[in-house]
């Protein structure tokens, strides 16, 4: 069967990762993609020393990726908004399928980047956007299809959840565990986007848009941080039975649709109160299925992987799953005011 043939933009942590994924899980992939899926071109800045690219076309031009005829889907790891959202549109426009871990991109572009896809057709998938490794848009997409969703909460940036984690088991300052996230490649190039909530309101944006099949609206969530928190408001918190938890929170309302990121105290004996490190939890209700639990690495080179080949397995399957991602921006007709009532 006819290869599908990728480009991948970005060579750092989750580029790396899904290289080494792709190449060393190659023929688990192809037999259950039902064809190859090859690494036809990398754009990179500088070599990643984790990956062996030899005998791998590369450039240092992404915007080569999204002209080169020889690439069906483009996989957009470059991170950040405007020249992200100009490659992504250049390679919708020249007619190929997208795969992105780009939430800030997907939050922020993604009403615009859903309809140019429309428009032509093609794929934009973006598993990778949001919780790392675990298939929460699936889920919500699929799984849970045949629900009205009343609300999802969750801890869905894991750099902040390793650092309250390590400042409360082990008492260490902030910046330090801070700059250890950062050295395990969990952290934003920007990492006020971890610790002021920005990077937990894109993906909750991503999460609430698919959840309820409203537009993506990044602007009406309200975005609070944990920068502010001490080891001191930790240690009170623990006192009275709580563990404090970053947590993406938003509901169904009879005003609209709540969007909000925010420090929360949660009883120590909850699922949520109990995750730990890098990973990441989320609580989806519905109505016919009741409350349910996604959970696993939120962030890192290889989980984060995962959830790019998944999308990339999606595309080799079937192009016409391509409706699959097309969802989003249909159901945005005819809905118009949600309102965050906060
Ligand atoms: N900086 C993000 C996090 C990466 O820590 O969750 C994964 O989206």
């Amino acid at each position: 069967m006819k290869p599908v043939r990728v480009g991948i933009c970005g060579l750092g942590t989750v580029g790396g990762g899904t290289f080494n994924v792709l190449t060393r899980n190659a023929d688990d992939i192809a037999r259950r993609a039902g064809r190859p899926i090859v690494i036809e071109q990398v754009a990179m800045r500088r070599d990643n020393p984790d990956c062996d690219t030899t005998g791998v076309k590369t450039t240092n031009d992404v915007f080569e990726v999204a002209h080169n005829p020889d690439i069906d889907v483009l996989v957009e790891l470059i991170g950040g908004y405007d020249v992200a959202r100009e490659l992504v549109l250049t390679a919708i426009e020249n007619g190929k399928h997208v795969v992105t871990a780009n939430k800030a991109l997907i939050a922020v572009h993604g009403n615009e980047i859903f309809h140019a896809a429309h428009e032509k057709g093609v794929i934009v998938a973006f598993e990778a956007a949001v919780a790392g490794g675990i298939p929460v848009i699936k889920s919500l997409r699929e799984g849970l299809g045949a629900n009205r969703i009343q609300w999802l909460a969750g801890i869905i940036n894991g750099t902040g959840n390793y650092i309250l984690t390590h400042m409360r088991d082990e008492g260490r300052a902030f910046e330090d565990v801070l700059a250890e996230a950062q050295a395990l490649g969990y952290a934003e190039a920007d990492p006020t986007f971890d610790i002021e909530g920005i990077d937990a309101a894109h993906k909750l944006t991503i999460l609430a848009s698919i959840a309820y099949g409203v537009p993506l609206q990044f602007e009406k969530a309200y975005t609070e941080g944990i920068s502010r928190i001490t080891s001191e408001d930790i240690e009170q918190a623990d006192n009275l039975g709580y563990t404090i938890k970053h947590l993406g929170i938003s509901k169904r309302t009879d005003a609209g649709f709540e969007l909000r990121v925010h420090p929360t105290l949660i009883p120590k004996e909850r699922l949520l109160a109990n995750v730990h490190g890098v990973k990441n939890a989320i609580a989806v209700m519905g109505d016919a299925v009741g409350p349910t639990l996604y959970y696993g690495a939120g962030a890192g080179a290889e989980p984060t992987a995962s959830a790019v080949v998944a999308d990339l397995l999606d595309v080799a399957r079937d192009i016409t799953t391509a409706h699959r991602y097309r969802v989003p921006y249909l159901a945005f007709s005819g809905i118009t005011d949600v309102e965050n009532n906060l």
